[in-house]
């Protein structure tokens, strides 16, 4: 594994090692070790954070690196006009592994493109944010024992949520039950929910009913409405509070069940709900440092293990990106690159139209050409 920007590019088998890796790291997040001593992280964070930049922060220095970085996009050379390439071409001879957050969808696949160095995707708009995932995967395995066969309910802003499109994609290998409770407008994207069915063969199933998709649920995944991201204050007034996980919901989930966050929550979950055994949110948030630990490690091969990602070439074509939020909207020297679609089922294509079809290399929208 060179860079880490999809998780869904690693095999079940590559994720489970990387979460063997991780697990050997949870007593080495609390004593700490030397084994990253002399290796430097760059944090580079053109968004909010305090979890996933602390923590990847603290992991490096649990490995007993160090980290650098800004935690706001205002105070380098971007306010200058300077390009992400160039920033990446800047930033790699400064550190041995950079991490990014950006709201461009696809960011960090193009600084992958010019770093000489690993590159992490810590959260590209909308679209994905794959360390996350492997913490939330974490601390799944650990609090359940296994991935398998989940049936896992994923409720809130499932459509400007990278963490539970991140986190649908990547438990598909593991043959997952979905269930999605969004308010209207709010779905998963239609690109994401059709990958899953069609090309994944995840079950995915819609719902309305909150209380009853919790009562068969071994983990219920709550995001929050993802303010920033819309594109009108009315849009976002018309879904504002419209769900809550509150002690009704969650006394219906069976016993040992998960109740987790990737938090911040704004009014989602009610702080009554923290006592519940199953309101897991603030042990999953401890998982994030060994997760970062592990990946950091890995991608500095400090450790032992041979952990394949899979590269996905894109092909050129002369055709803009339909996502005004996509990476080639605003860095206007990436070249528009797409894979085709290789469908099992063509059948659901139905809304996208005849045509030959293919995904955006870096924000997976889809376009018929
Ligand atoms: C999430 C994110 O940034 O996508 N937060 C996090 O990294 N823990 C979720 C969110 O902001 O709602």
């Amino acid at each position: 594994m060179k860079h880490f920007v999809d998780i869904s590019r690693l095999s079940k088998q590559s994720l489970t090692a990387l979460l063997d890796v991780a697990d050997e790291m949870v007593p080495l997040a609390r004593d700490g070790t030397d084994i990253a001593a002399g290796k430097i992280l760059a944090t580079l964070f053109y968004e909010p954070s305090t979890r996933t930049r602390l923590s990847l922060e603290s992991a490096m220095q649990r490995l007993g690196g160090r980290a650098l970085g800004f935690a706001d996009a205002a105070a380098s050379s971007v306010a200058k006009g300077e390009s992400l390439a160039d920033t990446i071409r800047t930033v790699d001879k400064y550190a041995d592994v950079i991490a990014i957050r950006h709201p461009a969808e696809g960011a960090a696949l193009a600084c992958s493109f010019y770093s000489e160095v690993p590159v992490i995707n810590a959260g590209d708009g909308g679209h994905l944010h794959p360390t996350q995932t492997l913490l939330d995967l974490l601390t799944i395995r650990r609090e359940l024992g296994r991935l398998d066969n989940l049936s896992v309910v994923l409720a809130g802003d499932l459509r400007y949520g990278r963490t539970a499109s991140s986190l649908a994609l990547a438990l598909a290998p593991f043959k997952p039950q979905l269930v999605c409770v969004a308010p209207e407008g709010l779905e998963l994207p239609p690109h994401v929910a059709r990958r899953l069915r069609a090309e994944l063969g995840t079950a995915v199933e819609e719902t309305d009913d909150l209380a009853a998709a919790a009562r068969g649920a071994d983990v219920l995944y709550v995001t929050r409405i993802q303010q920033e991201r819309f594109f009108s204050s009315d849009d976002y007034l018309k879904v504002k509070g419209s769900y809550v996980v509150d002690k009704r919901v969650v006394e219906r989930m069976p016993e040992g069940s998960l109740v987790l966050h990737p938090l911040p929550r704004v009014d989602e979950i009610p702080p009554a709900v923290d006592d519940d055994a199953r309101a897991r949110y603030f042990e999953q948030m401890r998982y994030g440092v060994p997760a970062r630990m592990a990946l950091i490690a890995v991608l500095l091969g400090l450790v032992d293990k041979d952990i394949p990602y899979k590269e996905v070439r894109g092909e050129e074509l002369e055709l803009p990106c339909p996502n005004p939020r996509c990476i080639t909207a605003s860095e206007k020297y990436l070249k528009n690159s797409y894979t085709p679609i290789l469908d099992k089922t063509e059948s659901l294509f139905g809304e996208l139209g005849e045509g030959k079809r293919y995904r955006c290399l870096y924000c997976d929208y889809e376009v018929v050409v």
